[in-house]
């Protein structure tokens, strides 16, 4: 069967095409309903099943003799470690620390706060809450106490994991402190914290309610696969809204273990036995689903690299991975071949190693350049296939299928709709656009399944964020087209998102950090263009009048606000003080004009701007603070 004809089906018949890929699930008990509607714009899938997902991605391959294959390969260039962990001994490590959760007191439907580095202790982590039924929430380490603390508040976690630091190339990061002092500022109190103490970085452990990894396992009982319902939540993934408030995205466990499965072999091409990397962190979607969930549920070994695309320790590092782990397919996002490409424009690193064994790369997470495409498939001679997701869908939405049909690859397209989103481009009235045009990316409903059921108790935002723009259809808010052909191009955000080296992050949260200087008036922040990270997040500053505070002290000061509150993964860097911000006569800020001005684009000012003489002062500020693009036109 071609993809055309798997499309069909699976919009033709959703209940039958996603039951039959529900066969390659182990259940405990089978489900009532396929797909229940009953609540409908809220579905559920595969309602009244049971199964247990860390059953799925880990005991059943050592009852079914995969037991020795390698389920995680460890390689941390910045610990300068190395280590092989197969399925039996994963398990032997997920039931222990399932284990020494339950010990404390964790059970089915509580949650577990995740704030750890690269380490496979992060996978055990979050596979021992599946095992229990617990609720795990991975956070990132990049992001600041206080976001840790948002989602203490929200999540409620009965228990955290912790890792003691990261490592970045330049610096040990101490997490723990980070986490101390987001659990100092939280309404919420866990009730105890497991450490895992790591050599470059140990943390100081609070006696009472602290525990280090090793002394949480001693003499504890394996505990075994608690069955949970297809429609309990396996997971909360926090996500950039556009406000300070991130939004709760949950994850079921049935249709997530299925369209996992699925999509290892139809969109990756992949078979049980091989080898499949996602260059990404566990804090994020990708690491969800790609270097957890998907490729352990189908029985591959998944790599988890604990280092950079560059100067970990050159731009080999990727092919050096590749090839010594006999990777078959990678996943990483658009900017760290940017990064590859800039240090080591003729590839001269890649003669080093022999990627035979190499069959595809995918990209995702951020729009994916078509001179990053070409680049990337010109130096690998394999398919680059760039394909589009979200943290809500929790995988592709498009893309291309090498277990069904390779499409041709167009550069600047992410490919066609995966068997199972029905995607639509709507104008702001909700009319179908014609091919070729711009338009909002929608999904008719139901959505398939692993796709969010709703916001972590709130039903309410879940729908006003997603549902209420056009009932019946799911908003992406992403704008882009489709073509004759129907392959789609994504081209951005509709919303005060942008995307920064593949994660989203939310504009509208720096604004608020911004406003909160003593010295700030009034404020804006734009995503402007950058060549390596695709964006980055430019504030743009009124100052109080009257307040004597040097305007470099005032960007130093802002700069770290943003780093402490949000995290250095903002990567705020740019400040640009001006006297007034561009407004419509109504006091709309006119972000779109400052933004053309910061890339160097044509604008035309609205004829409803107030002050039109306050663009030639951003375009003059913007070269005061060296900021390339303005430089550009200033000559
Ligand atoms: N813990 C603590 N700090 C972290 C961190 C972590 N896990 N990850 C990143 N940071 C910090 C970095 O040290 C950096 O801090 P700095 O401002 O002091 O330099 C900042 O956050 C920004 O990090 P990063 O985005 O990684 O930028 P970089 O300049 O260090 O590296 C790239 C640039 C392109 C190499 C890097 O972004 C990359 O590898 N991207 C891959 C994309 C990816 O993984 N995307 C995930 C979605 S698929
Ligand atoms: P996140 O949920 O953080 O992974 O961010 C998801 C967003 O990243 C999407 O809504 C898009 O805006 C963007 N994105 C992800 N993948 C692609 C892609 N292949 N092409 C264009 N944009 C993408």
């Amino acid at each position: 069967m071609g993809y055309a004809e798997v499309y069909d089906r699976a919009v033709r018949d959703p209940e039958g095409f996603w039951a039959e890929a529900a066969q390659d699930i182990h259940w405990d008990r089978p489900w009532d309903r396929v797909l229940d509607d009953d609540h409908a714009p809220f579905y559920r899938w595969f309602a009244g099943g049971q199964l247990n997902t860390c059953y799925n991605a880990v005991d059943r391959h050592v009852d079914n003799g995969r037991g020795d294959q390698p389920a995680i390969i460890y390689d941390s260039p910045v610990a300068q470690t190395k280590r092989v962990i197969t399925y039996r001994e994963l398990q032997r490590q997920v039931a222990l620390f399932a284990g020494g959760l339950a010990r404390l007191g964790v059970e089915k439907g509580d949650r577990v706060i995740i704030y750890m580095p690269m380490v496979p202790e992060a996978l055990v982590a979050m596979l021992a809450c599946a095992r229990l039924g617990a609720i795990h929430s991975v956070v990132f380490g990049g992001f600041s106490a206080n976001e840790l603390c948002t989602r203490i508040n929200d999540a409620k976690p009965r228990v955290m994991v912790g890792g003691s630091c990261g490592i970045e190339p330049s610096r040990v990061v101490p997490y723990k402190p980070l986490l101390d002092k987001a659990i100092e500022m939280a309404e919420h109190k866990p009730e105890h914290c497991i450490i895992l103490q790591r050599p470059q970085g140990p943390g100081e452990l609070m006696p009472g309610r602290d525990l280090e990894w090793n002394e949480a396992v001693q003499d504890v009982e394996p505990h075994p696969c608690v069955p949970v319902e297809a429609t309990d939540p396996l997971y909360i993934l926090y996500t950039s809204g556009t406000t300070g408030k991130p939004k709760g995205v949950v994850r079921d466990n049935g249709g997530h273990a299925v369209a996992m499965h699925w999509s290892m072999k139809h969109i990756y091409g992949m078979e049980p036995g091989e080898v499949f990397w996602a260059a990404s962190d566990v804090g994020w979607v990708v690491g969800h689903s790609y270097i957890v969930y998907a490729p352990l549920i189908y029985g591959c070994t998944t790599v988890v690299y604990e280092g950079k695309p560059v100067g970990t320790p050159d731009p080999g590092a990727f092919w050096r991975v590749i090839q010594e782990h006999g990777v078959s397919v990678m996943f990483t996002a658009p900017t760290a071949f940017r990064a590859i490409k800039k240090e080591d424009p003729k590839a001269e690193h890649l003669k080093r190693y022999d990627l035979s064994g190499f069959r595809a790369l995918f990209l995702a997470g951020e729009r994916c350049d078509p001179d990053t495409l070409n680049w990337a498939g010109e130096i690998l001679q394999r398919p680059v296939i760039d394909h589009w997701w979200q943290t809500e869908t929790g995988w592709a939405i498009a893309g291309n299928f090498l277990g069904i049909e390779q499409l041709p690859i167009h550069p600047g397209s992410a490919g066609k709709p995966v068997p199972g989103y029905n995607v639509q481009i709507l104008d702001d009235n909700g009319n179908p656009v014609p091919a070729g045009q711009m338009g909002r990316i929608m999904i008719q409903l139901p959505l398939p399944p692993a796709c969010l059921p709703t916001l972590w108790q709130n039903d309410e935002r879940f729908h006003q964020a997603y549902l209420s723009a056009q009932p019946g259809y799911y908003l992406t808010g992403d704008s882009g087209y489709l073509d004759e052909e129907g392959f789609l191009y994504v081209m951005g955000r509709i919303d005060d998102t942008i995307n920064v080296a593949g994660h989203r992050l939310s504009t509208g949260a720096m604004e608020e950090v911004l406003a909160s200087h003593p010295a700030v008036a009034e404020c804006a922040v734009i995503g402007v263009q950058d060549p390596l990270k695709g964006s980055l997040p430019m504030g743009l500053v009124v100052m109080k009048s009257g307040v004597d505070l040097a305007e470099d002290e005032l960007r130093r000061e802002l700069v770290e606000r943003v780093r402490d509150q949000i995290g250095p993964v903002a990567a705020f860097k740019l400040v640009a003080v001006v006297s007034r911000l561009p407004k419509t006569r109504s006091g709309k800020i006119l972000r779109a004009v400052m933004r053309k001005i910061a890339d160097n684009e044509p604008y035309q000012a609205p004829a409803t701007i107030d002050d039109p003489a306050i663009l030639d002062e951003i375009q003059q500020q913007l070269g005061r603070i060296g900021y390339a693009g303005a430089k550009q036109t200033t000559g």
